[in-house]
């Protein structure tokens, strides 16, 4: 399970309050991480005047009261550092360890739907990040609206989308192309499968008064069959984003980065404009930053493409463990 006590807690508070003291202290970002496991077995992530605890607990299979006791143990932290932080709400999502597949947290009661400390929001929640606003829902299982990881790939994306076509693939709700659509991008294209992620897609576009959905296109569909696609009808991008999820189930195929990636990004250069950039990422604490610039490099190779750099971009201070990984790739 998970051997953190309360002062242990607060040690890892006060600590992480001082490190980030200038984010924490920043107007036009309200939505970061605050704990990102230094204290063992928690996140804890502020999205405006609300805050989210995950407790990442070690489950044994075999008890069939695990789930519970989590829960209860993971609501007296949530209660404590809501105390604490004198937060609105907090709410709880329990991510065993061992679950990096793919598990229904919801439907297992992993994930509380009201908060567990404080009052639940009677209205839609937004989060600002770097000034841009975005619409989160915090209690509806384990997703939250946005990756907050990702913080400094879409500012990059941002300061570099000026002029610039843009194909977001594995989407979510957009945060890469709403960046990118303040930074001036002239065409945004954004594709996911799931149909309530674009809904919000949208929402966040028009949150930033941002209402042409011509420019900024969103496709309901199969990234892996779209990109072959978009590249039979000659649509040219001069950046790829690619951030898909660890594991996922789509059309009844299995996509596993950790294997697949290289044939992900070969697919991402057949609609690569000359000279274009693809923006790789990844959340995965099983593959380390080398492996990752191996996948990708891999991936050129794959394709026939002469790789010309392959940049390891900086990831945010709140983010410390480094699971996030992002490389700038441009190929010949
Ligand atoms: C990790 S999230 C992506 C986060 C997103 N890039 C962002 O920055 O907010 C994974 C997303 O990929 C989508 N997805 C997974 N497999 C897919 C596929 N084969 N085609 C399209 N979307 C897919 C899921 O619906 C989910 O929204």
């Amino acid at each position: 399970m998970i051997a953190l006590n309360l002062p242990q807690l607060d040690l890892a508070l006060h600590a992480a309050q001082t490190r980030l003291a200038a984010l924490q202290a920043d107007p036009r970002t309200t939505a970061y991480r605050l704990l990102d496991d230094e204290a063992g077995g928690v996140t804890l992530d502020r999205y405006g005047t609300d805050w989210v605890l995950n407790l990442l607990p070690d489950l044994d299979p075999d008890d069939p009261l695990a789930t519970t006791r989590a829960v209860e143990l993971g609501s007296v932290l949530a209660q404590h550092v809501g105390a604490k932080l004198s937060a609105r709400a907090v709410f709880l999502k329990v991510r065993p360890r061992q679950a990096n597949t793919l598990v229904d947290a919801k439907a297992a009661g992993l994930t509380p739907l009201l908060p567990v400390f404080g009052a639940a929001p009677t209205e839609p929640l937004t989060i600002l990040e770097n000034g841009i606003r975005f619409g989160v829902q915090l209690g509806d299982g384990l997703p939250t609206g946005i990756y907050l990881d990702q913080r400094a790939n879409r500012l990059w994306l941002r300061e570099h989308a000026r002029g610039q076509r843009v194909l977001n693939t594995f989407c979510y709700t957009a945060a890469f192309s709403v960046a990118a659509a303040v930074g001036g991008a002239k065409l945004t294209v954004s594709i996911d499968a799931a149909q309530p992620a674009l809904t919000q897609a949208r929402a966040n576009f028009l949150l930033n008064g941002i209402d042409d959905a011509k420019q900024h296109d969103l496709i309901r569909g199969n990234v892996l069959t779209w990109l072959p696609k978009l590249a039979r009808r000659g649509d040219r991008f001069d950046v790829v984003v690619l951030d898909p999820p660890s594991y996922a189930n789509v059309d009844g195929k299995r996509f596993q980065a950790g294997r697949d990636y290289p044939e992900l990004v070969a697919s991402a250069l057949t609609v690569l404009a000359p000279g274009g950039r693809v923006l790789a990422c990844i959340n995965h604490a099983g593959i380390d930053g080398r492996r990752f610039q191996h996948s990708v490099q891999e991936g050129a190779r794959l394709a026939g493409r002469a790789v010309l750099s392959a940049t390891t971009l900086p990831q945010p201070i709140d983010f410390a463990s480094g699971r996030m990984k992002a490389v700038l790739l441009e190929v010949r």
